[in-house]
């Protein structure tokens, strides 16, 4: 039986390859008369690469070879390639000799989805509440406070919802794509958000709600539980999250929740929360349908601008200088004046 024995992490320019992956995502192809090879995107549990293959630009191979690809990416399936591993622009890229579809039985089961792991998940979690908790408590019983303390309340306490959003990627590729990854990103805003939001408040007297910019923070991409699922080996991005998007879904959700919590004559600061969700990708060209108009949602924009960014890059090769596809650069590692 086969046995895989390379991991994507590591794949570094030069070597030859020949091992199994699956196909996380076709790329977007040459149109069959392009002299462009057929792209797409190789995955195991250990990261994702891109791979490339020519076709001696014959368009009947090219059909059959993008049928293969395709299929074997639509039904989660995994390949045998071999190939030599390339350097596209700082990017690891495998030169694809061969691939075939391998059926289930024929080789040994690998894990292919990164997870923070139950543990961890359960961690993160457990201490994302108890922040909410502590931190709501000490803003006392303000309107805001109340607003956030019971719909959040709600969404800790809604069996279903929590269990999904602690298994849910924050993303397909770009940040955060491991399952857990929305919690970890959720986590990581609330607790930066927060802090600015006290600097603030702090320098410029009641110029922020606390409370508000926590919900924000707690929310804002709650609609990525249903933009992404975990399937068998890959992460998918569900028919509302191609064509709705994460930011109106989420949206939606938060008027649920808040309906089961508030009466329609006093619905508190949803307004204002349904726009930190609407604006927290902070401009058009980034899926915002509106771009922040108050300090709250500023907040929350540069806090999940931030994490994302960071936890994109920590997850570059090791080996920097790398060129970032989602950041348009090439990141460098910082270094000593003289080295
Ligand atoms: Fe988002
Ligand atoms: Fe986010």
């Amino acid at each position: 039986m086969l046995k895989k024995e390379v991991w994507v992490k590591d794949l570094i320019p030069g070597i030859a390859v020949t091992d199994m992956f699956v196909v996380a995502e076709m790329g977007s192809g040459p149109k069959p008369s392009g002299k462009e090879p057929l792209k797409f995107n190789l995955r195991d549990r250990t990261g994702i690469i891109r791979a490339h293959a020519w076709y001696d630009q014959d368009i009947d191979r090219y059909r059959e070879l993008y049928d293969l690809v395709s299929g074997a990416c639509e039904e989660e399936k995994v390949v045998m390639v071999e190939g030599v591993v390339k350097e596209y622009r700082g990017e690891r890229d495998i030169e694809i000799k061969k691939i075939e579809v391998l059926e289930d039985g024929e080789f040994e089961e690998f894990p292919t989805i990164a997870s923070l792991g139950d543990e961890e998940i359960e961690r993160l979690w457990g201490e994302m509440i108890s922040f909410v908790e502590r931190r709501l408590a000490e803003e006392g019983d303000t309107p805001d406070a109340k607003f956030a303390r019971r719909l959040l309340e709600a969404f800790f306490n809604d069996t279903d919802l929590s269990a999904r959003f602690k298994k849910s990627p924050g993303a397909k590729y770009y940040h955060h794509a491991i399952e857990g990854g929305l919690l970890e990103h959720t986590h990581n805003v609330l607790r930066l958000a927060t802090g600015t939001a006290l600097l603030f408040r702090r320098t410029y007297e009641n110029s922020v709600s606390v409370p508000l910019v926590m919900a924000g923070a707690v929310l804002h991409d709650i609609g990525k539980v249903e933009s992404y699922l975990v399937g068998r080996r890959d992460i998918r991005e569900t028919y509302e999250g191609q064509t709705i998007g994460h930011i109106f879904l989420g949206m939606r959700m938060v008027m649920e929740l808040a309906r089961g919590v508030f009466s329609d004559e006093d619905l508190g600061k949803l307004p204002a929360l349904l726009h930190i969700i609407a604006s927290h990708h902070g401009y058009a060209e980034f899926g915002a349908p509106v771009e922040p108009k108050f300090p709250e949602a500023f907040i929350v924009y540069y806090a999940d601008d931030l994490d994302a960014k960071l936890e994109h890059i920590s997850r570059l090769p090791k080996d920097l200088p790398a060129f970032s596809d989602m950041l348009r650069r090439v990141i460098y590692p910082p270094k000593d004046w003289g080295e």
